[in-house]
């Protein structure tokens, strides 16, 4: 089980003017615990729907079927086509739950229609032995669209006779130009069920199937994320993670003028976390010149060694958020070969090594009055990542009604979407 440890953010260790009375947090969060009842009330309503995507088992078994038919083909390559919304989620659950330099198929993610990224890929890769999952809600981005227009061409000179093989199609059950594509051309097609936004889509096929693809235990993932919706339901005041989170971020942000939020874990495996994190903030509750805390990725220890002093010294405007993995999949001893003036590192673990890190640069900031909170995560799996979606989701869905924005529009991101289409017609 996820647990959040607030106490860097405490008046009593960081003072008062950088941080909360223990008293007054009990009576904010009690005084939000209505909004959790709104959310879960609203849970038919376009854009709240995500929270119904952990129990759809139909999805489930549909996925786990296609995957097992996937499989006897014995893909080398699952290359996902897609940006934003469908395409952090995979990137997210691939970096934290597949072996990085072993994993066969390899899951790549192409999320930009930068030319030289995708040259270097597809000359690394063999067609032939790549299923290419073609990803947009819309199915009218540019850059799937580019993206796959590139790849159907190399395809059907490959293969001409049966590329839709190759290919499989997420998009919106009704509308859009792959909808209309996939029918015509015979292709497989999965939904993004409609009204769940690309942001809130990761548990649904469109993070799902890739994920599934791949060899990701998907039964966890949505395992993780109702058994987290139960706890959200069932617990009160500071002792709901999300409305705990919920509520810190927005009186640090409002009435402590920390308009930036750090997500730092210490493991590289979830890292990428951060990246699906900053869209679900930023496109979520950026709405307006007085909304909208702006995300920031920092990985552990590695940004101690970059951006920690800014952290420590520079502008007071941050609510750091650390992930702290109680226990790592794997972990070396340092021999004892070290001279001794660095002889405690000797004889030690490195997962201590790191967890030590943590605590020291946690500590570092809260004795600069720098409020810090952290998640333990017991271990990355499955059913520990469905969580951590399912939980910044609903704490999202919550700062939505804190802020009185719409948390599930995207406005801004149609402007340049559009201005860009008219700039190429
Ligand atoms: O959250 C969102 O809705 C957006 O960021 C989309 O995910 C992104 O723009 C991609 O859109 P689409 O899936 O329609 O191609």
């Amino acid at each position: 089980m996820l647990n959040v440890d607030s106490n860097n953010v405490l008046a009593g260790k960081i003072g008062s003017g950088n941080g909360i009375k223990d008293t007054e947090l009990s009576v904010l969060c009690d005084k939000y615990q209505p909004l959790v009842g709104k959310v879960f009330a609203a849970k038919k309503q376009a854009g709240y729907n995500f929270l119904e995507l952990p129990g759809d088992m139909t999805l489930l078994r549909k996925i786990k079927k296609f995957a097992d038919e996937q499989a006897k083909q014995k893909w080398e390559n699952i290359v996902v086509l897609g940006i934003g919304g469908s395409a952090l989620g995979a990137i997210a659950i691939r970096d934290a739950l597949l072996k990085p330099f072993q994993q066969t198929p390899r899951l790549h993610i192409v999320d930009n229609i930068d030319p030289a990224y995708l040259s270097a890929l597809l000359s690394s890769i063999q067609i032939s032995k790549s299923l290419f999952v073609v990803i947009s809600k819309s199915g009218t981005t540019t850059e799937p669209m580019v993206q796959y227009a590139v790849i159907k061409e190399m395809l059907m000179k490959k293969h001409p006779k049966n590329y839709q093989k190759h290919l499989v199609f997420i998009t919106d059950p009704k509308s859009g130009l792959l909808r209309k594509m996939a029918e015509k051309e015979g292709i497989v097609t999965f939904d993004v069920p409609q009204k769940v936004g690309g942001r809130f889509s990761v548990l649904s096929s469109v993070g799902l199937l890739p994920a599934a693809l791949a060899g990701v235990d998907i039964s966890g993932l949505l395992r993780g994320a109702r058994d987290i919706t139960e706890s959200i339901k069932k617990l009160k005041g500071v002792n709901n993670p999300a409305l705990l989170l919920a509520t810190l971020q927005y009186f640090m942000d409002q009435k402590r003028s920390k308009s930036m939020t750090v997500l730092m874990p210490y493991s590289n495996h979830l890292f990428r976390l951060g990246d699906w994190y900053r869209q679900l903030l930023a496109e979520s509750i950026g709405k307006n010149p007085t909304t909208g805390p702006t995300p920031i990725n920092a990985l552990g220890t590695t940004d101690q060694h970059s951006q920690l002093q800014l952290y420590v010294e520079g502008p007071n405007n941050k609510l750091i958020i650390f992930f702290r993995v109680l226990k790592h999949a794997k972990d070396f001893m340092v021999p004892n070969v070290l001279p001794k003036e660095i002889g405690q590192l000797n004889n030690k673990s490195m997962s201590r090594i790191l967890d030590a890190s943590y605590l020291g640069t946690a500590e570092s900031l809260a004795k600069a009055s720098r409020p810090n909170l952290t998640i333990e995560v017991p271990k990355i799996d499955a059913k520990n990542m469905g969580a951590l979606f399912m939980l910044f989701e609903f704490q999202v869905a919550l700062l939505g009604l804190l802020y009185k924005v719409d948390a599930f529009n995207q406005p801004g991101v149609e402007h340049s979407k559009t201005i860009t289409k008219q700039l190429l017609s």
